[in-house]
């Protein structure tokens, strides 16, 4: 499974960058306002570090200004991925966008029709917002396992990036379930490493080993 980080701040990125759990990273505008920066500043730096697809939003809603500003995203590094909301008019401008060879990641997708029709334009990437639909009382994996069992039915291409990610449960129910990328905020990969049964052996072993005579 494929691991990006749903971040725009650099220094979290560059963490587990180094750790080598990073395929790629999401952003959304929410997340470049918190990173204090400028959304061209902050993409630049993240596309220098991070190897993968970086996935950049704009605030376009019309076929045309979405491809134009997909096309200024995409000159400022190789690995940018347009993101393109679910509409009539994002969908219209994936096909065009994909024509020209720019990837492209349709963002609030909510539902698995949603999901059938992001593949049929032949976008890269579908984000279904799994936290936001469980925070409204419904099983937002649920949108992952049909949307998987309808593109292995037809052999879609388009990658299933589960996204609104809120916890280690949220990580491993989309691997169980074969989802190809999840994007997670960085404390939620924090949080896969640890385990307090793991703590609480390393710290009995350590006590006995210093409690143990080595021979030099
Ligand atoms: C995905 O690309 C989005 O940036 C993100 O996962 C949204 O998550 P949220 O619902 O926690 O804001």
């Amino acid at each position: 499974m494929k691991f990006f980080l749903d971040t725009a701040e650099a220094d979290k990125i560059r963490k587990y960058n180094d750790l080598g759990m990073v395929d790629g990273v999401t952003t959304n505008p929410t997340l470049i306002l918190k990173s204090g920066r400028t959304q061209r500043e902050a993409i630049e730096e993240i596309c220098k570090m991070v190897k993968g697809p970086v996935s950049v939003e704009g605030a376009a809603t019309t076929t045309d200004g979405l491809v134009k500003e997909a096309e200024e995203f995409a000159s400022w590094a190789k690995n940018v991925v347009a993101k393109v909301p679910m509409s009539q008019d994002g969908l219209r401008a994936v096909q065009l966008l994909s024509k020209k060879g720019i990837k492209t990641n349709v963002t609030l997708v909510f539902s698995p029709a949603q999901a059938l029709l992001v593949a049929k334009a032949g976008a890269t990437y579908v984000s279904p917002f799994i936290g936001r639909l469980d925070d409204v009382g419904v099983e937002g994996m649920d949108v992952i396992a049909q949307t998987k069992q309808i593109y292995d039915n037809y052999d879609y291409e388009t990658e299933i990036l589960v996204a609104s990610v809120r916890s280690p449960l949220h990580v491993v129910q989309a691997a169980t379930l074969g989802a190809d990328i999840c994007t997670m905020p960085p404390d939620v990969l924090d949080k896969m490493y640890k385990h307090p049964f793991t703590d609480a052996g390393m710290a009995k072993f350590l006590a006995d080993w210093n409690a143990t005579l080595h021979k030099k």
